[in-house]
């Protein structure tokens, strides 16, 4: 059977997890994977108190970890990128494979890390850098390895989907739908970047150097988070048969690759609509096979030490070199070009010819209106305005813009037109 010495990095719930899991499921992972594993050493930084298994050798200095000469591999679980960087550069340095959860550390050095890697002869594992325990860098780095990937969309941030769940289901507000996902141990006590987009938009550039081999570059994303979905938008998307959910999508044509993440119309007959609170799930386009959807845990301790585990299993067995640019005429591009329709909703003058006026901006423009809902004013605040959904037909980023702009300059319109994309499964 073959065996690998772990030195593990990083004890918090995360770490513990992956230890627990380690020693109760030996027998298990020998029976399932092959592999015998001898923890080695642990990095922690508070020491023994930290570590609640016995016979197990505890360092303060995590650098001691990536330099002890019985340690084949550093699992990395310290999170942050500055450390976790200059810890992961010693190892690889000392000949040591790595497995890192640490998402942020391969949408910004993977470029890096992966040539100091090759150069090196050692792996990286990063299965539970993206969706948490639900393999979906093993369904495109084998499953998928005869398709050419075309496109990818994904629920890849458990907390703003738990957020958007919340909102819907209970018509709660943005905020009350926060502070249940914090109580319940779902959001980061600084939930910042789950909810500004970037967690799920630094997965998505890890997803498309792998779909599309093109380099790791974060800076080429454009995302935006949920914080501008309101009930509204919710309750209008649902007339429409659209629940909103934010989508993190890659997709490739002409050999341009374009990643995004934002907040997305999902129609209901879509199997990402029907994905919920904190739960991940990742549809990828192929030429060949056509659409697989991966669904599942995106975060939470057990979760990422399965994804950490099987990367080991992985190395033990030989694992396998990401060679990012090789092969590649393909350019990754900010998003701009790729067409979607759109969901506007605008706070209009309750007064004739309005609608007129707005049907006539999309008309210049060569827009099509695919569908309009204005309803009779009901209450008292809509006596002097009125809500106006639009949803047009396919245009660019840069139109919907140019498009939102125009509309927010007619002295009928209020500020603060929305606009969402609209999601497409085409082929
Ligand atoms: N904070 C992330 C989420 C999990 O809410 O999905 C870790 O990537």
């Amino acid at each position: 059977m073959k065996s690998l010495r772990v030195g593990l990095c990083g004890v918090g719930n995360v770490g513990r997890a992956v230890l627990k899991t380690l020693i109760s499921s030996s027998k298990l992972i020998e029976v399932q994977g092959g592999v015998h594993f001898d923890i080695e050493l642990v990095g922690a930084r508070r020491g023994k108190k930290a570590v609640p298994f016995n016979g197990i050798n505890v360092t303060k200095d995590l650098k001691e970890v990536a330099t002890n000469p019985n340690v084949d591999v550093l699992v990395e679980v310290i999170g942050g990128v500055d450390f976790a960087h200059e810890l992961v550069i010693t190892a690889i340095k000392e000949g040591k494979h790595i497995v890192t959860a640490n998402k942020a550390l391969i949408a910004n050095h993977g470029n890096e890390l992966f040539k100091l890697a090759k150069e090196n002869k050692v792996e990286i594992g990063f299965e539970a850098s993206v969706a948490g325990g639900t393999p979906v860098i093993k369904a495109l780095r084998e499953g998928l390895v005869a398709n050419r990937v075309k496109w990818f969309a994904g629920i890849l941030n458990g907390t703003s989907n738990y957020v958007l769940t919340e909102m819907e289901s209970n018509q709660s507000s943005f905020e009350v739908a926060l502070g249940k996902a914090q109580a319940l141990g779902l959001a980061e006590s600084d939930p910042t970047m789950d909810i500004n987009g970037t967690d799920a938009a630094q997965k998505a550039s890890i997803l498309a150097a792998l779909a599309f081999h093109v380099p790791f570059d974060f800076s080429l994303v454009s995302f935006e988070g949920i914080e501008e979905v309101e009930l509204e938008d919710l309750k209008y998307a649902r007339e429409l048969g659209y629940s909103i959910k934010h989508i993190a999508r890659g997709e490739l044509e002409n050999n341009i690759a374009c990643v995004s993440a934002y907040p997305t119309l999902v129609n209901n007959e879509s199997l990402l609509s029907q994905v919920d609170k904190e739960m991940n799930a990742l549809e990828i386009f192929s030429e060949g096979v056509g659409s697989t959807v991966y669904y599942g845990p995106g975060a939470g301790p057990e979760p990422t030490a399965s994804a950490v585990i099987a990367d080991l299993v992985d190395i033990a067995k030989g694992g396998w070199e990401l060679d990012i640019n090789s092969d590649s005429s393909n350019k990754l591009q900010v998003s701009g070009a790729q067409k979607a329709a759109r969901y506007y909703r605008l706070q209009v003058k309750d007064e004739p010819g309005v609608i007129a006026k707005i049907s006539s901006v999309f008309g210049e423009k060569d827009i099509s209106i695919d569908a309009l809902i204005q309803h009779e004013a009901r209450s008292k605040e809509d006596i002097d305005s009125v809500p106006v959904v639009i949803i047009s037909g396919e245009i660019t980023d840069n139109e919907a813009v140019k498009l939102k702009n125009i509309l927010e300059d007619l002295p009928e319109v209020f500020p603060g037109v929305k606009k969402f994309r609209i999601h497409s499964s085409r082929s």
